[in-house]
């Protein structure tokens, strides 16, 4: 199966840009994901070409207009989900990426300026994602990250390279550090433990430093790791 996605945006040439190289660009060479992109601008309805208006109570910037984004999403409209890239969206996480993949794709709404009219948001069902606390000049970048974190847990995609539930986030902690010769470089020497063959006591190492590091880097991820880990089994109540 095809993972379909389809972006819209007012720069088209930006996809499939970074995508369109290693892992992704011989997934998109191989079918395994197609990558449709759709011009905002030709749902304007005037000869400038229009998409946007001031924003209404006054402010700086421009607000991409509701009635011109809604017949492009209407335009594309099928059963996959609508995602709108958006600073004030929900944080977009590995759980949620994995049931983008999971699923037949996406459609991504890019926007630029100060964003969209609300409105859309409502009258169209669509989810606003942000990849992060910070300001993109706009959504096509947000596309991007959001597309790969998909593409590369695609069937076929990883291959033998794919580590699965080992990964960072997977298992909600961060993943365990990782090692490779020169076994001593620049004084700093391998953990012995790596070293020793010993596969139940490198996996329990292992296991420890992605607990600590978990612990230490994000407190955040390791209160709800902790969270999780002390309620009753699924299904008990
Ligand atoms: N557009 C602008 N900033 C963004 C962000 N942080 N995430 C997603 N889309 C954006």
């Amino acid at each position: 199966m095809t993972f379909r996605a389809t972006i819209l945006t007012l720069y088209p040439e930006m996809f499939p840009g970074p995508l369109g190289v290693s892992l992704a660009g011989r997934a998109l060479r191989d079918g395994r994901w197609a990558c449709e992109t759709v011009q905002i601008r030709d749902f304007a309805t005037d000869r400038h070409r229009t998409v946007d208006d001031t924003p209404a109570g006054g402010g700086v910037g421009m607000v991409l207009r509701a009635d011109i984004i809604a017949a492009a999403v209407d335009a594309v409209a099928d059963e996959r989900p609508v995602i709108a890239m958006t600073p004030r969206g929900a944080p977009l996480t590995q759980d949620r990426v994995r049931a983008l993949a999971a699923g037949p794709g996406v459609t991504v709404l890019c926007g630029r300026f100060e964003g969209f009219d609300q409105r859309l948001f409502e009258a169209r069902a669509i989810e606003e994602v942000s990849i992060g606390d910070y300001v993109l000049s706009g959504g096509e970048m947000g596309a991007l990250v959001l597309l790969d974190a998909c593409i590369r847990l695609l069937p076929g995609v990883m291959g033998a390279a794919s580590s699965g539930d080992e990964e960072s986030f997977e298992s909600g902690l961060l993943e365990y550090p990782h090692y490779t010769r020169p076994v001593t470089w620049e004084g700093r020497t391998i953990p012995e433990v790596l070293r020793s063959g010993d596969h139940a006591r490198i996996a329990a190492w292992r296991q420890a430093m992605a607990e600590t590091d978990t612990r230490l880097r994000r407190p955040d991820l390791w209160e709800r790791h902790e969270g999780a880990r002390v309620k009753p089994p699924s299904g008990a109540r």
